[in-house]
């Protein structure tokens, strides 16, 4: 999954399970939202790789159901580049 510099590998698949949260700021720089992938293939709101996409807002109410399967989100996750659809690595190499 890792490589020796704690780098996901090109070829990983996120096993069941994993939960990525990444935080969102505003212009103010204050705390606006969650972004949520979570691997959970049972889940009915899963797409066909097993995540369930969605965003919370800092206050916890929901800002993009999980719902809607990553709608919004999916297109510019598959961009060229992108590791089991996540795409830290390609940004933040
Ligand atoms: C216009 C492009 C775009 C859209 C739309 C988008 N994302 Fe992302 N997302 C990114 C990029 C680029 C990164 C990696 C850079 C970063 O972390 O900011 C990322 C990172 C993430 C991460 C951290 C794990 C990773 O992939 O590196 C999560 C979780 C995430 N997005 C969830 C979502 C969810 C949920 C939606 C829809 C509600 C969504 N994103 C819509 C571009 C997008």
């Amino acid at each position: 999954m890792l490589d020796e510099n704690g780098k996901v590998k090109p070829d990983a698949s996120f096993p069941e399970g994993s939960l990525i949260v990444k935080e969102l700021h505003d212009k103010e720089n204050s705390l606006a939202r969650y972004a949520i992938l979570y691997k959970n293939t049972g889940n009915g709101s899963a797409d066909s790789r097993g995540w369930v996409w969605g965003y919370i807002n800092a206050d916890g109410t929901v800002s993009i159901s999980a719902s809607k399967k990553g709608s919004s989100c999916i297109n510019c996750h598959l961009q060229e580049g992108n590791i089991d659809y996540t795409l830290m690595n390609k940004f933040f190499p």
